[in-house]
């Protein structure tokens, strides 16, 4: 039976920084500063929560600003933390904004998706709380849906399998008894009933989805026009035939939709957005500075401002209700090469009053990147080549040399951070990735000899490595 397996959290609920920042290890190499920062600011949130209320209304939140070239793991840091933080949590990039009045996302959108966020998290758990309640009544429709309708097929031969065997003798039991009822549960609790049809009547919410405002700062329209039109267009219901388990898992989502308190959730909802929302402001350095423009007469200048209450703490309307954004973290990050923090308007510099600078990666980092973090590039080219039925691996001096490669390449060409070993990476298997299914020898070790083979030719040649890798 597939029913919805919402995903269990395996975090504890509230890490200390220490936690944080070891969890932070499992996947990003170095940058202690700024791991410790983001850890100490999420810290604070809970911290905030058990303070008396006078004061924690006076609590602001410590924004904070990530500082750092490109490629060195501040996206990266947001994305984890986000994992961990069983707080609603979103990452925009400032880019995406323009000013208001301007066509475009404006900036109060972002609180709009981060209650959304919330909304959806919210309901998930109620989700989970009603799961077994909702499993229950569905199991009961299903039967129903099963029970009455049944009628004998004449005795006709069928070479079947048990399973169709042993539903002759419920049919044939044509007295509705408990006993068939229970007989019948069984059998769809040891998934005997799961190749069957069963005919469902369903609500057709086919309301016609009006999307042209989504990305013009007025996706609440989308919202309004369903509401105004479901009631004025009475749900059409529609038949459908689906497999057992199908239809069990419909019905079970109907349930759970009946039984869940969505203005319970909402409530939830914009508290958990107000009290623990975190913002990730991927490349807030494109927007600082005045005097240039991006994009066709939007200022950089412009969108600050529009920044400005949000992140000092205002009131946004959403389509949930009023979010105050007054406690609401905002982390931001940037590589700051052309603009500074100091450029950005003053009172929005004020806000953010933490700087962690992440330092730039040796080679001595990339060679942990390719192998330490759980998701580490090695681990990945090893499982994808697994599915063939290879078994890669590689020598600890060619990790090195790999390493060493890929950041002579930055130092050659355009310092692209960690980002040059996957392009590296890439290149130096790509015969073996094309190759792969054909392969008689099914072990392949990479050595040191064989990096060099595979890319010293390219990195002499510097025009070829700008192209290459
Ligand atoms: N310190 C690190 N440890 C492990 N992996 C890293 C590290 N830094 C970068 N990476 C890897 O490099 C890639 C790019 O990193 P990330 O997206 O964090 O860059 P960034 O600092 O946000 O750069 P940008 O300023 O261009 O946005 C990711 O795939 C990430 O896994
Ligand atoms: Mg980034």
């Amino acid at each position: 039976m597939e029913i919805d397996t919402t995903q269990k959290r395996d975090m504890p609920k509230q890490l200390t920084p220490r936690e944080i920042v070891a969890e932070l290890d499992k996947y990003i190499i170095g940058q202690n500063q700024a791991k410790r920062s983001v850890a100490i600011a999420l810290r604070n949130r809970w911290r905030r929560q058990q303070v008396p209320k006078e004061l924690r209304d006076e609590i602001a939140p410590k924004n904070i600003i990530m500082i750092g070239p490109t490629g060195v793991g501040k996206t990266e840091i947001a994305r984890r933390l986000a994992r961990l933080a069983n707080s609603p949590f979103l990452k925009v990039e400032a880019t995406k904004f323009t000013e208001v009045g301007y066509v475009g996302r404006d900036v109060e959108s972002m609180i709009r998706d981060l209650t959304q966020l919330a909304v959806n998290m919210a309901k998930k758990q109620e989700q989970e709380n009603v799961k077994e309640k909702a499993k229950e009544l569905a199991e009961e429709r299903l039967l129903d849906i099963l029970l009455p309708k049944r009628k004998k097929e004449g005795g006709k031969e069928t070479e079947d399998t048990e399973k169709e065997k042993t539903l002759e003798v419920v049919r044939s039991d044509r007295h509705e008894t408990n006993s068939t009822r229970e007989k019948l549960r069984r059998m769809l609790k040891d998934h005997k009933l799961d190749n069957r049809y069963v005919e469902l009547e369903l609500e057709d919410r086919g309301v016609p989805m009006v999307e042209i405002f989504s990305s013009s700062g007025l996706e609440e329209m989308e919202f309004n026009i369903k509401e105004v039109f479901g009631n004025i267009f009475p749900s059409r219901k529609k038949r459908r035939k689906v497999k057992v388990p199908e239809a069990l898992d419909i019905l079970f989502q109907e349930e759970s939709q009946k039984l869940i308190d969505m203005d319970k959730v909402i409530e939830q909802a914009i508290k958990m957005t107000e009290q623990n929302g975190i913002i990730f402001l991927d490349e807030l350095d494109k927007i600082a500075g005045s005097d240039t423009r991006y994009g066709p007469d939007v200022s950089r200048e412009g969108v600050q401002r529009d920044l400005l209450p949000i992140v000092e703490g205002s009131t946004v309307m959403t389509k949930y209700g009023m979010v105050k954004t007054d406690h609401i973290l905002f982390i931001a990050a940037g590589a700051f090469n052309i603009s500074k923090p100091s450029d950005l308007l003053p009172e929005l510099q004020g806000r953010f009053p933490i700087r962690v600078e992440l330092s730039p990666l040796t080679w001595q980092d990339f060679k942990r990147i390719l192998t330490e973090p759980q998701n580490a590039l090695i681990t990945q080219y090893r499982a994808l080549l697994k599915t063939e039925g290879v078994e890669l691996e590689f020598e600890d001096s060619a990790i090195e040399e790999i390493a060493i490669l890929a950041h002579r390449v930055n130092e050659l060409t355009e310092d692209i951070g960690a980002r040059r070993l996957h392009t590296v990476m890439e290149k130096l298997l790509d015969e073996i990735s094309f190759d792969a299914p054909d392969m008689d020898d099914k072990k392949v070790l990479i050595t040191k000899d064989y990096v060099q083979k595979k890319l010293k030719d390219i990195l002499e040649d510097k025009d070829l490595t700008r192209y290459i890798l």
